[in-house]
C-alpha cells in the first residue's frame, strides 16, 4: 500500500480523491496551499503526489522542482486545468510522472497512479544501481548465436578479398551493416562506401546514377555525372534491393562485371572499375530467375559467395544483448538516464515473432523508450506497442492461424535453446508439463 499526498485547493477534490484512495487502503496526506504541501511531502516522503498546477500560494512547477530534488525516486503526477501543452511540456521536462487534467476522471487518476506504482516498485530494486554503459557503436553488430557467429566468421574471411557477395534475408535483418562491416573491417576501409538502392529510384534514372552520364546525354543532363560505380573509386559498392533492377540494366550491370568496363551515357571513353560489388536482397532471387524477372547469368555472378542472414526469430538467444544494446544507443542519443525494464518485457520481446526483425525490435524499443516514464519500460506498454503494430504483421501472407503460429513459436524457441524443454517452458511462460502436452499435440520434433 502506498501513501500518497495530494496537493489542490479545490476541497471538493481533496476529499473525493481521500476517500478514492483511503477505499483502496492507501495512506493519504492531503494540503490546501504549496506551503503545506512541501511541508507534508518532507515529513511524510510519500511515493506519489498528486500535485495542482495552479495553487494559491505558489506554482505548482515550483513545487514539482523541489521535491524532484528532494527525493527524485517520488513520483509526481500534475492536475492540470485545462488543455496547456505548455505546462505539460515543462511539467514533464522538469521530471513529473505524468499529468491527468480537470475535470479528474476517477479511472483515469486510478490508471496513472497504478503505473506510477509498478514504476516505484522497480525504482526501488533497483535503487542505487545505475549502469552507464560504453557508447554504443554505430557499426557494431550485436550477436552470439551460432548462426550470427557464421556471418561473423563470413565477415572475417570476405574482407580480406574482394569477391563479390550477395546478402539475402528478410528486411530489418542486418543486411546493410554487414555490407558495411565487411567494408570497414577491408584493407581499403579508407576507400569510399557508396548505396545505390534499386528500388527506391526512378527506372530511368537507375541506369544514370549507376554509370553516370556526359552533359547532354539526355534532356536535363546540364551537367556532366559521376555514377555510383565510378564514386565507389577503389572501395565497394552496395545495390540494394538488386531485386528490383529493371530486367534491361540487369544485362548492362552484367556486362561491366565480365568485363570491368563501362562508358558514363552519352560517353565515349571507357572507363574502368575495381570496386567491390555487394548485393542485397529481401526478395528470393532464384524464385525470380525461375519467373523470368532476374536473369540468371546475373545472379550466378552476383552469388560468387552468399550470406544468409538469418531472421530474428531464429536466433532469439540474440534478444536479450540486442535490448541492450539499443537501451544503450537510445540512452546515448536521448541523453538520457539508464532506462530500466519491468520484470517480464524482457521474456515479452524474446517471445515475439518480430516479423521486421532486428528493425522492428529497435523500433519498438524507441517507442516504449519514449513512453517510458521514470525510465522504467512496463509490460503493458510493451503489449500495447505489439498489439498496434500486429496488424502490419498480420498483411503478410502465410498461414497464421494461431495453432500454426503457436506451433512455428514454440519450434523456434526450441531451437533457440537447443532443445532444453526446461528453458523453452520459462521463455514461452509455460509450465513443463503444458509445453510437453503442445509438443505432442502439433508433434514436434525436438532434441
Ligand atoms: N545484429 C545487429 N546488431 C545491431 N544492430 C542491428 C543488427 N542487425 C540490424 N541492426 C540494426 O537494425 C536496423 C536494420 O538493419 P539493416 O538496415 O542493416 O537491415 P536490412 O537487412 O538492410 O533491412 P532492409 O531489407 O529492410 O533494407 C539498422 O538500424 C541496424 O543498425
Ligand atoms: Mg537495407
Amino acid at each position: 500500500m502506498a501513501r500518497i499526498l495530494i496537493i489542490d485547493d479545490d476541497q471538493s477534490i481533496l476529499e473525493s480523491l481521500e476517500m478514492y484512495f483511503v477505499e483502496k487502503g492507501h495512506t493519504i496526506g492531503k494540503a490546501a496551499t504549496g506551503r503545506v504541501g512541501l511541508e507534508l511531502f518532507r515529513r511524510q516522503k510519500p511515493d506519489i503526489v498528486i500535485l495542482d498546477i495552479r495553487l494559491p500560494d505558489e506554482s505548482g512547477m515550483e513545487l514539482l522542482k523541489q521535491m524532484q530534488d528532494l527525493d527524485p525516486i517520488s513520483k509526481v503526477i500534475m492536475i492540470t486545468a485545462f488543455q496547456d501543452m505548455k505546462s505539460i511540456i515543462d511539467s514533464m521536462k522538469e521530471g513529473a510522472y505524468d499529468y491527468i487534467q480537470k475535470p479528474l476522471d476517477i479511472d483515469e487518476v486510478e490508471r496513472v497512479v497504478n503505473q506510477a506504482l509498478q514504476v516505484l516498485e522497480v525504482d526501488r530494486e533497483t535503487a542505487g544501481y545505475e549502469e552507464i554503459g560504453p557508447m554504443a557503436d554505430q557499426d557494431v553488430i550485436v550477436g552470439a548465436s551460432d548462426k550470427m557467429r557464421q556471418i561473423f566468421k563470413m565477415i572475417g574471411l570476405l574482407c580480406r578479398n574482394t569477391t563479390t557477395v550477395l546478402i539475402q534475408g528478410e528486411t530489418g535483418t542486418g543486411k546493410e551493416l554487414v555490407a558495411r562491416s565487411i567494408h570497414l573491417n577491408s584493407p581499403y576501409h579508407g576507400e569510399p562506401f557508396v548505396v545505390l538502392d534499386c528500388s527506391s529510384i526512378v527506372e530511368t534514372l537507375i541506369e544514370s546514377e549507376l554509370f553516370g552520364h556526359e552533359k547532354g546525354a539526355f534532356t536535363g543532363a546540364g551537367q556532366a555525372k559521376p555514377g555510383k560505380i565510378e564514386l565507389a573509386g577503389r572501395g565497394t559498392l552496395f545495390l540494394d534491393e538488386i531485386g528490383e533492377l529493371p530486367l534491361s540494366l540487369q544485362s548492362k550491370f552484367l556486362g561491366f562485371l565480365q568485363r570491368r568496363e563501362y562508358m558514363r551515357i552519352g560517353g565515349q571513353t571507357t572507363l574502368q572499375s575495381n570496386c567491390r560489388i555487394i548485393a542485397a536482397t529481401n526478395r528470393d532471387l532464384s524464385g525470380l530467375v525461375q519467373k523470368g524477372q532476374f536473369k540468371e547469368d546475373l545472379y550466378y555472378r552476383l552469388r560468387v559467395v552468399t550470406l544468409d542472414m538469418p531472421p530474428l526469430r531464429e536466433r532469439v538467444s540474440d534478444i536479450p544483448e540486442l535490448v541492450n544494446h539499443f537501451l544503450q544507443k537510445i540512452t546515448a542519443e536521448f541523453g538520457s538516464g539508464p532506462i530500466k525494464l519491468q520484470k517480464g518485457v524482457l521474456e515479452r520481446l524474446t517471445a515475439h515473432s518480430w516479423v521486421g526483425n532486428v528493425r522492428e525490435l529497435e523500433n519498438v524499443l524507441v517507442e516504449a523508450a519514449v513512453r517510458a516514464q521514470g525510465k522504467v519500460i512496463l509490460l503493458e506498454e510493451i503489449d500495447r506497442i505489439l498489439v498496434s503494430k500486429r496488424g502490419k504483421a498480420e498483411e503478410e501472407p502465410g498461414d497464421h492461424s494461431l495453432p500454426r503460429v503457436e506451433k512455428k513459436h514454440i519450434e523456434n524457441i526450441l531451437a533457440s535453446v537447443e532443445g532444453n524443454r526446461t528453458r523453452a517452458a520459462r521463455i514461452l511462460g509455460i509450465s513443463l508439463p503444458t509445453l510437453r502436452s503442445k509438443i505432442q499435440k502439433y508433434r514436434i520434433v525436438s532434441d
